[in-house]
């Protein structure tokens, strides 16, 4: 007998049931996190032009929005609040909107959603930074410079504000410097300490945020982010941030960008032993990645829903429990 063909891999390949009951990679609805803009003073609800498909919304066209998501099982929102042009020059750090944002929808939605809040000041400062510039100095080489106690201040009490309003996580994108134990501190000492904490841990000073700043209006008026997100040559810096950050109350870790960041999810997830099965690894597919994927399609290179289906599937592969991402209700429909 000639055996030329004993292996023949090719054989579990060979049609869509035989590839569907092999498959090790799957998509839930009730993993995937939806971010959502809601932005103060708008009378109607706004497309974000740099981000297709998304919104800026009031609060009946975000009650509509997650309407519609539940529909599709997915449960969990993460929030950007963003106050009027009007209000930033004002009062800088003025959270009545916010509060009344999160209180709206938890009286509305209650336990039937999961609302994760994002935590930073940059939608707040005239300046565009996560933080306060530090008053007596251009900063190392003219880039200003953050002052971390005062801003892990303002942090503390955002979130303090967030959570008392009823918002369910926190999730903290400023990448300041013991910002965790801090927020974890205060919540429990106002007896919130089942409020969940979702670290932006490995947060790098990414390209791909542009559409997100458009949205949030939150880009700096000068200077970058890269003294307090990380650098993409840095592996150990976003490993040892994580850790910290396990060691100091997250219950989740977050990795940001996603898809160009595989490797760190795959890491933490697996391979650091500080981390690996410790702590469920959240990854976010930024604006910018998500938006390739739109441009992409727009052109007539790619089918989006199955681009952006494979791209999704790509980074739970890596090892990301949760995927926060702007297609989260269509990842859901595609799923199911
Ligand atoms: C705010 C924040 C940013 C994102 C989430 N929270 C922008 C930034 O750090 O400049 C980016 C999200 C995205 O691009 O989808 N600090």
């Amino acid at each position: 007998m000639n055996v030329t063909y004993h292996q023949n891999y090719r054989r579990t390949r060979g049609t869509p049931i035989i590839r569907n009951f092999l498959s090790e990679v799957h998509i839930r609805s009730d993993q995937l996190i939806q971010p959502f803009f809601i932005k103060e003073g708008l009378q109607q609800e706004q497309e974000i032009t740099a981000l297709s498909g998304q919104k800026q919304h009031t609060i009946d066209s975000l009650q509509r929005a997650i309407e519609d998501a539940l529909l599709h099982g997915v449960k969990s929102f993460l929030l950007f609040i963003v106050p009027s042009e009007e209000k930033k020059r004002e009062r800088e750090f003025d959270y009545d909107f916010d509060i009344s944002v999160i209180k709206k929808l938890k009286d509305s939605f209650g336990r039937n959603i999961f609302l994760w809040c994002d935590v930073c000041l940059c939608s707040n400062t005239l300046s565009g930074h996560c933080g306060f510039l530090l008053q007596d100095t251009q900063g190392v080489q003219g880039i200003p410079s953050i002052d971390n106690h005062q801003t892990v201040l303002e942090l503390c009490r955002k979130s303090l504000l967030y959570a008392q309003a009823g918002a369910d996580g926190i999730a903290p994108s400023d990448m300041m410097d013991d910002r965790v134990a801090a927020i974890r501190d205060t919540l429990d000492q106002n007896q919130l300490h089942h409020k969940l904490l979702m670290s932006y841990s490995a947060k790098f000073a990414s390209n791909f945020y542009g559409p997100f700043r458009a949205a949030a209006n939150s880009s700096p008026a000068s200077g970058d982010r890269k003294s307090y997100q990380l650098d993409y040559t840095h592996t150990f810096d976003a490993i040892r941030c994580a850790i910290r950050d396990l060691q100091q109350g997250a219950d989740v870790l977050m990795v940001k960008p996603a898809g160009i960041y595989l490797d760190i999810i795959y890491r933490l997830k697996y391979q650091q032993s500080e981390t690996a099965g410790k702590i469920p690894i959240a990854a976010y597919q930024v604006s910018g990645e998500y938006q390739a994927l739109k441009l992409l399609a727009q052109s007539g290179l790619a089918n989006f829903d199955s681009a952006y289906f494979e791209s999704l599937c790509a980074i739970k592969r890596a090892g990301a429990d949760l995927i926060i991402t702007y297609g989260a209700t269509l990842g859901a429909k595609l799923s199911s």
